[in-house]
């Protein structure tokens, strides 16, 4: 089989309970990785983990003591995580920044923003000690176009692309590659959290006139979490069907 350098590397997909995280970490199993799925959803987390042959870890990635201990049970659960994928996130509710609810705003950026920084903070230590990590984050297209009625939301995608520039440089010296990708809309349960218009908002901006599928953004995250992904960091890996150009 070829597996991409993933079999019995130790992987940590945060939000993988469900939507696009859950599509990686079938992936990642499916490739022998020994899977760890981190998130709040700790029912969820528990079936999905048992049906993968992973294991289920509950916290909320924005409580920067819960993913420490988190990083601290999974290796030594699992051994130390050569692989980390962010998944954890949340849509927020959509209006005009001059109606928004502060403590909304500030929800948004510490899941989003603050939660991939816990997680990277927490586990890239890991990938330094055996000298060799990947890790994907996953942004969003509105972190790089900013789509109106979700300022917060796309505010905390743009600090997610730059955090990933930053850490891609910071460890560029050694085996560890961190990338983003920036995806359009994929039907999961985020779109619960949004209005009827934003959702179609955004399906009128895809050039290929659908959603992305989960299975699809997978794909291209799990080369980017893989061996040979072995020059590429510090980059932003587009999603959208063709709506970003750049
Ligand atoms: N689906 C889309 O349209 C889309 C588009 C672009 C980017 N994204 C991004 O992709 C990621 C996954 O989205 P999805 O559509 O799969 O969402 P989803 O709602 O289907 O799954 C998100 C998972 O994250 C978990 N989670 C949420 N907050 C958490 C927290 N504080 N701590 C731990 N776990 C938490 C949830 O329990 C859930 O299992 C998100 O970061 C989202 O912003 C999604």
């Amino acid at each position: 089989m070829d597996d991409r350098g993933l079999a019995g590397r130790v992987a940590v997909v945060t939000g993988g309970a469900q939507g696009i995280g859950l599509a990686v970490a079938e992936r990642l199993a499916q490739a022998g990785a020994k899977l760890a799925i981190w998130d709040m959803d700790a029912t969820l987390a528990e079936a999905e983990a048992a049906r993968l042959g992973g294991r289920a870890f509950a916290l909320d990635v924005s409580d920067t003591e819960a993913t420490a201990r988190a990083a601290a049970a999974t290796e030594a659960a699992l051994g130390p995580a050569a692989i980390l994928v962010t998944s954890a996130g949340i849509a927020g509710s959509n209006g005009p920044v001059v109606a928004y609810d502060p403590a909304e705003w500030r929800r948004i950026l510490d899941i989003n923003l603050t939660g991939t920084f816990n997680c990277c903070r927490a586990l890239i230590p890991q990938m330094r000690a055996q000298g060799y990590g990947r890790v994907v984050t996953i942004a969003s297209i509105a972190g790089k176009e900013g789509n109106p009625n979700a300022a917060a939301y796309s505010a905390s995608k743009a600090g997610v692309i730059a955090l990933t520039k930053s850490l891609g440089k910071e460890h560029a010296g050694e085996n560890i590659a961190v990338n983003c990708v920036t995806p359009a809309a994929a039907r999961t349960r985020i779109f619960d959290q949004m209005k009827q218009e934003h959702i179609d908002y955004m399906l009128s901006k895809i050039p290929r006139g659908r959603f992305l599928l989960v299975e699809e953004a997978a794909a291209m995250i799990l080369w980017l979490a893989s061996a040979e992904n072995s020059f590429t960091t510090g980059a932003v890996f587009d999603l959208s069907g063709g709506r970003a150009t750049y």
